[in-house]
């Protein structure tokens, strides 16, 4: 999976690379489903959300450029994959999910993996998690409207962020890094993820 699918396809950050190699996709899937575990494809998890594709977590973790001593926050803790790569790479991580069942599954896995250096919280992430801030990172993994202005107010100077921006039709992953003249961002490709839902993403029946 790592050398075909993503080292392959342009992301070569030695770290997060062998953040992928050493942490089991398939420990994050239904069962019925461990068979395309390594396929690159994102995957149900249920309650209508997926775990990314792995070129994608790979993409956005590399965009996050990753530092041992690193706080990061993640946004849509989903099935805890891309949090359980983050907590390989960085020193501690902040993770949200506004789906309480998806957070208590996800934080079962990652404590039978024996990753400690995470720390849960359910509710709306597009507010941030204001008393943890500031962040060295802010990684979001549902799509936005815009990136919400509650994450960048809580970005370290010189963090990096990474949102996906757009509709559920068409969409693009932004990655931005705060400056001294502010919050400079790039495009960095087309994606697809479910939608960020919350005060300050779209709205409960979107
Ligand atoms: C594509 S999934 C995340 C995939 C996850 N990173 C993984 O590796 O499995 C997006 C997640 O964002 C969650 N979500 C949507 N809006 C949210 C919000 N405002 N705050 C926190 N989580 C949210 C969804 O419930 C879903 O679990």
């Amino acid at each position: 999976m790592v050398a075909v699918q993503i080292a392959a396809r342009g992301v070569r950050h030695p770290r997060v690379l062998a953040a992928l190699a050493s942490i089991p996709r398939h420990w994050f899937v239904p069962a019925r489903l461990a068979d395309a575990a390594h396929d690159d494809v994102p995957l149900p998890v249920g309650q209508g959300q997926t775990i990314s594709q792995p070129f994608m977590v790979a993409l956005m973790t590399a965009a996050l450029e990753p530092r041992r001593t690193d706080r990061i926050l993640e946004i849509g803790t989903g099935s805890g994959y891309q949090t359980a790569i983050l907590a390989h790479l960085v020193r501690r991580v902040f993770t949200i999910e506004r789906l309480p069942d998806l957070a208590q599954a996800a934080r079962r896995r990652l404590a039978e993996l024996g990753i400690v250096n995470v720390e849960y919280r359910v509710g709306d992430g597009s507010l941030g998690w204001p008393d943890a801030a500031p962040f060295d990172g802010i990684l979001v993994t549902a799509a936005a409207p815009s990136i919400p202005a509650p994450l960048t107010a809580q970005l370290a100077p010189g963090g990096r962020i990474a949102v996906p921006v757009g509709d559920l039709a068409l969409q693009e992953l932004v990655v931005g890094v705060l400056g001294p003249a502010g919050l400079a961002t790039r495009r960095a490709g087309g994606c697809r993820f479910v939608p960020l839902i919350g005060r300050h993403a779209f709205p409960e029946n979107f």
